[in-house]
C-alpha cells in the first residue's frame, strides 16, 4: 500500500466516524459574475440559520474575499503548508460569527505537495471538519485545471451564470470541460444559481437554455437553485466593503439570498454525498487525480 492509499483509507475510516462539515463548490466560467459575493452572502446567511461556516477563498491572486469583507487575514494556507502555521492561525474571523481561509498559493501547490506535506493539510482539514458545518470555497475565475479539480472532487457545485450571452456560453464551456474529465460521475451534484437577473422569469429561462444543451450535448444533469436579482444595494455594499447582507439586510439582494441559503438547507437530506463528505476528502481526491 502506498502512501496515498494509506492516507485514503485513514480518511475512509474517520469519515465512518464522524459527522464531517458539508462542502460546497462555488464556480463559474467567467469571472465577474459574483461568485464572491454569493459566496460570503450564502456565508453570513447560513450563520444566520445556526450553522457553523467557513469560506475558503480559492481565488488565488485576487484575495476576493478579503477585499469584499474589508479584512486582512494574518496567515494563508500556503503559510500552513510551508510555513509551519496550523489551522487556528490561517482562520480569520469575519462579521456574523462567519470564518474564513484564504487559499493563498496554497490550494494551487497540490500537486507539488511530498506526502508528508499533504498528510498534514488533510490532517488540518479534517479538524476544519470538525469545527464547521459547511465549508463554502469560492473559485476563481476561468477553467483552470485546479477549478475544474475542484470542482470535480465536490460533491456539490454552485454554478453560477448570468443572463448575459457571455456568461452562458462559459457556464457551458465549463460544464464541457468538466462532463470530459475521466473523474467526472453524475454523482456530483451541480446546481445553479441565475445572478443579477432582472425578473424570476429571466433566471428560470436562463436555466433552462443551459440544461437543454447541457442534457442534450453533455449528458450533463443540472437543477435550479434559483436567481439573485439585479440590485444596486448589492454594489453600494461592494463599494462598501460589506456583504449586502450584512449592510443592507432587506435588500432584494438579500432576501433572495436568504431564500437560497434555505433551500440549501433543506436539501441537505437528499442522498448526494455518496462521494463522502468534508474539506479533508476533497482535498484527497483532489490530491489522488493530481498524481
Ligand atoms: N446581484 C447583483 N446585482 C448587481 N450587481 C452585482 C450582483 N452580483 C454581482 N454584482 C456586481 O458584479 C461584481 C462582481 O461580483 P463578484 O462577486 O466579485 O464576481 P466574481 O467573484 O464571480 O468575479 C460586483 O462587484 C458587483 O458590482
Ligand atoms: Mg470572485
Amino acid at each position: 500500500m502506498d502512501q496515498a492509499e494509506q492516507l485514503r483509507n485513514i480518511i475512509k475510516k474517520q469519515n465512518q466516524r464522524k459527522r464531517l462539515a458539508r462542502v460546497i463548490t462555488v464556480t463559474s466560467g467567467k469571472g465577474g459574475v459574483g461568485k464572491s459575493n454569493l459566496t460570503v452572502n450564502l456565508a453570513i446567511q447560513f450563520s444566520r440559520l445556526g450553522r457553523r461556516v467557513v469560506v475558503l477563498d480559492a481565488d488565488f491572486g485576487l484575495a476576493n474575499v478579503e477585499v469584499m469583507l474589508g479584512l486582512r487575514p494574518r496567515y494563508s494556507l500556503a503559510d500552513l503548508l510551508f510555513r509551519g502555521k496550523d489551522l487556528y492561525d490561517v482562520l480569520s474571523p469575519g462579521p456574523e460569527n462567519i470564518h474564513f481561509i484564504s487559499g493563498g498559493s496554497g490550494l494551487y501547490e497540490l500537486a507539488n505537495l511530498d506526502d508528508g506535506q499533504l498528510q498534514y493539510l488533510v490532517q488540518m482539514m479534517y479538524e476544519l471538519d470538525h469545527i464547521a458545518d459547511i465549508i463554502l470555497i469560492d473559485t476563481g475565475a476561468g477553467i483552470s485545471r485546479s477549478v475544474i479539480d475542484m470542482a470535480l472532487a465536490s460533491p456539490e457545485v454552485l454554478l453560477v451564470a448570468t443572463p448575459e450571452p457571455t456568461s452562458i456560453t462559459d457556464a457551458y464551456a465549463l460544464l464541457k470541460t468538466l462532463s470530459k474529465q475521466k473523474e467526472f460521475t453524475s454523482d456530483i451534484q451541480i446546481q445553479m444559481v441565475a445572478n443579477r437577473t432582472h425578473s424570476y422569469q429571466a433566471g428560470e429561462e436562463l436555466f433552462e437554455k443551459l440544461d437543454a444543451v447541457a442534457a442534450k450535448f453533455l449528458d450533463v444533469d443540472m437543477e435550479y437553485l434559483g436567481n439573485v436579482p439585479y440590485d444596486e444595494k448589492l454594489m453600494r455594499a461592494v463599494m462598501q466593503q460589506r456583504p449586502v447582507s450584512v449592510a443592507y439586510p432587506n435588500a432584494a439582494s438579500s432576501k433572495a439570498l436568504q431564500r437560497l441559503a434555505a433551500l440549501l438547507e433543506h436539501r441537505e437530506g437528499v442522498p448526494v454525498l455518496r462521494k463522502g463528505k468534508g474539506i479533508s476528502g476533497l482535498l484527497s481526491r483532489m490530491f489522488h487525480a493530481g498524481r
